[in-house]
Formats: structure tokens, C-alpha cells, sequence
């Protein structure tokens, strides 16, 4: 039974001497989020820079009622220490639900694909308005949480919802569980609790760049699996395939923005690029910074999106910019995972060609990942974040029940059919 007071707060007294170092200008009124742009606790209190990546620099419990519609006991956002994409200190917040029962045994990490450069589009804020528009996502979380999982969801983009600076998409998912570990650990987490990471498209680069980064940058934290979906390991590939009369064109503006957080020269280059005026120009590619991504889906749908660059499609052959970009997106340059994957993919994917994850699983095999590639011959990108739920499930059920029995490197063909979409 959780008591009212909960015993993290008496746990704990490192943490409201954190919190009361910093003194929070506005409070919210209990109960009503505000979204992180505006809400003052999404800031970091004096000297959290000397912090170590994965300590809690504050803990609240999430304001609003998530518990009802998630089927969890309790939700916290923690705001913690962490590393950005140039190496840099940082920090970003994560939301961790506790299930209503279950023995402490299984934490699942799970990676949202936000895929925008809006901060207000963070699953933290999200939570309280976009199940509509989600439904999978919160489909899976409340999953989770009835089969008595931990569920960590960072907002792994950080607080300048740097879409595609991968680096730190996978340090802050890294420092949220080791956040999440310092804080429950010893009440209601065990060092014996299996630890799991999990994402869709925007969700598998940050759980794949955590997988990877792992090794060099929390070598004692022990993962036990990542299940990765609709994987994109090459980036500039995924640009080069959207940017001209496709569905998900909003990557184009969504990623140069993201990039354009971390990296100095791809915000010059942007904002030296963008026309100011005709029909294709800069305020209407800026609507990104306030979409959230489904939106900028239907929004720059179709479009042509080299019709907004001064230089056309020569835009995207800028040798510095091509540099970064391979640098900060493609997988398997920083690290090889260290716990056995799950990678399940529709070989009809119109974001990212099905020879790039070909590829990556082959060179992960030969480095002796412990591997399952399920490539579907039904349905493109959308339909497979259905498609492959079920099994990513039963493969994360097995993980984090400590019976995964896989060995090796297997590569098959799937024909799953919930929906054949080609979307
Ligand atoms: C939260 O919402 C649910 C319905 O969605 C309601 O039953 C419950 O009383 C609410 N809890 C609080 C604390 O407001
Ligand atoms: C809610 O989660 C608990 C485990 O935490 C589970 O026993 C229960 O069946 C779930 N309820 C629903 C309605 O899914
Ligand atoms: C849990 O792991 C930590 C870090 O490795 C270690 O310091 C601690 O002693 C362990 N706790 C128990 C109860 O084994
Ligand atoms: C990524 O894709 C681009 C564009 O197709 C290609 O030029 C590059 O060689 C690819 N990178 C890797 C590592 O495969
Ligand atoms: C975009 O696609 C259209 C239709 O296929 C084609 O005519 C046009 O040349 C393409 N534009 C660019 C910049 O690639
Ligand atoms: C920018 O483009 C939009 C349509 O995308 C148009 O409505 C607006 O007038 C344009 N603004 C300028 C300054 O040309
Ligand atoms: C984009 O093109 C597809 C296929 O031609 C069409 O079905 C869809 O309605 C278009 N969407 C928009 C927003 O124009
Ligand atoms: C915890 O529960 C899971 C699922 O019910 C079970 O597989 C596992 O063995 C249990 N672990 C412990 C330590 O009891
Ligand atoms: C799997 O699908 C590919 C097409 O992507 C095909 O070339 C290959 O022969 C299939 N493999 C098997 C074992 O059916
Ligand atoms: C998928 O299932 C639907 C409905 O059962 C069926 O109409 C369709 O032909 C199937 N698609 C494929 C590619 O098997």
C-alpha cells in the first residue's frame, strides 16, 4: 500500500535540500501542469553542473492526474544531471510511473518519438493532452504498468528538445534510468530489478544511441535488452527520402531545428538558407517550433522542402553540415550494445530504407550482438509501430522476467498484418 506521504520524502533528504537551494519563483497551483517553456521547475537549481550525470536535481510528484488513465499508483517527473550532444553538461527531466503492484522486479525505459524541436511537445507536458493523437504510445505505457512494470519515460530530447542530437538523446535516456536507480533504488527498486529499453522511430534512436553509448558512458549501469522499431540508422539517407511530396516532410524542419539547438553551424547555415519571402518561406518553415509532430505531419505534408533554401536541394550537400549529421545520427559510430536487441522493421519502410537496418544488424552480428531482426513484409513505417507491438511485448516480457533464452543472430521474415498500410 503507498501511504499518503510518500517515503521517498523521508528517504531522501539530499533531495528537498536540492529543491530548497532553489528558490522557485512561481509555483504551480497543485494539480495544474504548465508546459515546460513555462513552468519554472523546469530549470536546474545553482551548481548542477558539478552534479554527477544521473543525479536528481529535483523530484516532484507530476502535477495533474495521470494516474487514472495510465493505471499507475503514482507519477514523479525528476529532473536530473546529464551530458549533451557536444559533451557538455546538462540536464532533462524524465516521468517515472509506478505500477499498482508488482514485486519490484522489471523497469521498462520507454522512448517516445516527439520528433519535434517543440519543448511544450515533451512527453512530460504531452501526457496531459495528446493521448488522441498517440494512442499507441499511451496503448503500451498503461501495458507496461498492468503487467507491474516500472515505466521510465524521459523526455530523452532534453530542454531544447534537440531532435536528432543523438548523442544526447542517448545520454539522457542513460542518466533517466540512473536517476530513476539513485532515487528508488534500495525502497523500491533492487539492484536485481531487470532494466529494459524500448522505442518506435524517434523512440529507437534515442533507446538504440542509449544502447550504443552505453558502454563508454554508464559502463556500471546493467541493461538487460532494448527492443528497437522502425530503426533509422542513417539519417541523411531518411532526410535525403522525405524531404520531396512525402507524408513526413516535417522531418526536414523538425531535424534541422533539432540539429540546429546543439550545433552552431547548422543554425547559421539554416537561417542563412531559409527565404523570407514567396510562399515557402522562413515563418512558414518556423511552424515547427510549434507543432507537435503529428501535426507537422499533416501541416508540411507533400510539400517540397528544398523549396524553402535559397540553394535548393544543394542545401543538403553542405560538407560541414553532412559532417555533423553523420557525426550526431548515425548509429553504430560510438559504441556496440552491450545487451541483446530486438529490431523489428516493415521492409517497405518509407522513412528509412530496409538495407540500412540490413546493414546495421549485420555489423552488430559480426561484433557478437545477441540479436532477433524481425523484418515484416506487410505494411510501411506507420502500420509496423502496430504490427510489431505484440511481439516487442512478448520479447520485453521475456527480458525483464530474467527468461530470454536468445541466442546468437537471427534474421527473419515476418508476414504480421494487424493493418497493411503502406503509411
Ligand atoms: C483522476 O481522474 C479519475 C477519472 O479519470 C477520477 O476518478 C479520480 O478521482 C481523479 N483523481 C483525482 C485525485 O483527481
Ligand atoms: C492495473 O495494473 C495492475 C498491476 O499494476 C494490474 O494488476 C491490473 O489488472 C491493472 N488494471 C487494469 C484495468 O488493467
Ligand atoms: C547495488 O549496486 C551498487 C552499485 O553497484 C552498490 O554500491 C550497492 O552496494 C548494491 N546494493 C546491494 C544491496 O547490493
Ligand atoms: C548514409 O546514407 C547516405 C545517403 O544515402 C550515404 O551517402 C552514406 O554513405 C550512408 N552512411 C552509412 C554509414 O551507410
Ligand atoms: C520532387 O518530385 C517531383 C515529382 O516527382 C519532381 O518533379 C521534382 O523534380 C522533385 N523536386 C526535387 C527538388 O527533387
Ligand atoms: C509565407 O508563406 C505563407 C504561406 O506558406 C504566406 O501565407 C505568407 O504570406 C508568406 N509570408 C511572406 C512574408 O511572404
Ligand atoms: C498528400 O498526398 C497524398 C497522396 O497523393 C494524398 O492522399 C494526401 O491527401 C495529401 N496530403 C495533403 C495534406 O496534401
Ligand atoms: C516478479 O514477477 C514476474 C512476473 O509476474 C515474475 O516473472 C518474476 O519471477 C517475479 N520476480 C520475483 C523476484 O519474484
Ligand atoms: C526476406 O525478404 C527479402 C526481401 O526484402 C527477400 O529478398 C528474402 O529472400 C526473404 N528471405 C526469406 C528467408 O524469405
Ligand atoms: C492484411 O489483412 C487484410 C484484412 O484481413 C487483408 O485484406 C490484406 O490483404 C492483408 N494484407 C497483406 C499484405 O497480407
Amino acid at each position: 500500500m503507498i501511504s499518503l506521504i510518500h517515503p521517498l520524502l523521508f528517504l531522501l533528504p539530499s533531495l528537498t535540500e536540492a529543491a530548497s537551494l532553489q528558490p522557485i519563483p512561481r509555483q504551480a497551483p497543485p494539480g495544474i501542469p504548465i508546459p515546460p517553456r513555462q513552468d519554472p521547475w523546469y530549470t536546474a537549481p545553482p551548481d548542477w553542473e558539478y552534479r554527477q550525470p544521473g543525479e536528481v536535481l529535483r523530484i516532484r510528484r507530476a502535477p495533474g492526474n495521470l494516474t487514472s488513465a495510465f493505471n499507475a499508483s503514482e507519477t514523479f517527473n525528476i529532473l536530473y544531471r546529464s551530458t549533451d550532444t557536444n559533451y557538455r553538461p546538462a540536464w532533462a527531466v524524465t516521468t517515472l510511473f509506478i505500477p499498482k503492484s508488482g514485486n519490484h522486479s522489471a523497469l521498462l525505459s520507454y522512448q517516445i518519438p516527439y520528433n519535434t524541436p517543440d519543448v511544450n511537445a515533451s512527453p512530460s507536458y504531452a501526457f496531459y493532452s495528446t493521448p488522441s493523437t498517440q494512442g499507441l504510445v499511451y496503448t503500451d505505457i498503461v501495458g507496461a504498468l498492468s503487467r507491474g512494470w516500472y515505466v521510465n519515460v524521459p523526455d530523452h530530447e532534453g530542454p531544447l528538445a534537440s531532435f536528432l542530437c543523438l548523442v544526447q538523446e542517448g545520454h539522457a535516456t542513460l542518466d533517466s534510468i540512473r536517476a530513476v536507480k539513485n532515487q528508488f533504488q534500495g525502497w523500491q527498486l533492487s539492484n536485481n530489478t531487470k532494466i529494459a529499453l524500448w522505442g518506435y522511430s524517434g523512440g529507437s534512436i534515442a533507446s538504440e544511441w542509449a544502447a550504443e553509448l552505453q558502454v563508454q558512458y554508464a559502463p556500471e549501469l546493467k541493461i538487460d535488452g532494448a527492443a528497437l522499431g522502425g530503426l533509422a540508422p542513417n539519417f541523411t539517407a531518411a532526410l535525403a527520402n522525405v524531404y520531396n511530396g512525402s507524408y513526413f516532410a516535417a522531418l526536414i524542419p523538425a531535424a534541422l531545428y533539432g540539429l540546429a539547438s546543439q550545433h552552431p553551424f547548422v543554425k547559421q547555415y539554416l537561417a542563412s538558407e531559409l527565404k523570407t519571402t514567396g510562399p515557402y518561406n522562413a515563418t512558414t518553415f518556423n511552424s515547427i517550433l510549434n507543432l507537435d509532430i503529428l501535426s507537422a505531419f499533416n501541416f508540411f505534408a507533400n510539400q517540397t522542402m528544398t523549396n524553402y533554401f535559397r540553394s535548393g536541394v544543394e542545401f543538403f550537400s553542405n560538407p560541414t553540415y553532412l559532417d555533423i549529421v553523420a557525426r550526431d545520427t548515425n548509429m553504430g559510430t560510438h559504441g556496440v550494445p552491450q545487451m541483446p536487441l530486438f529490431v523489428y522493421k516493415a521492409i517497405q519502410d518509407e522513412i528509412t530504407v530496409i538495407a540500412d537496418s540490413d546493414a546495421i544488424v549485420e555489423r552488430y552480428c559480426t561484433d557478437r550482438v545477441i540479436i532477433l531482426y524481425e523484418r515484416n513484409t506487410v505494411g510501411g513505417h506507420l502500420a509496423e509501430e502496430t504490427n510489431g507491438d505484440a511481439r516487442a511485448f512478448e520479447w520485453l516480457a521475456q527480458v525483464l522476467s530474467g527468461t530470454l533464452e536468445q541466442r546468437g543472430c537471427t534474421v527473419r521474415n515476418v508476414s504480421l498484418n494487424v493493418t497493411d498500410s503502406l503509411l
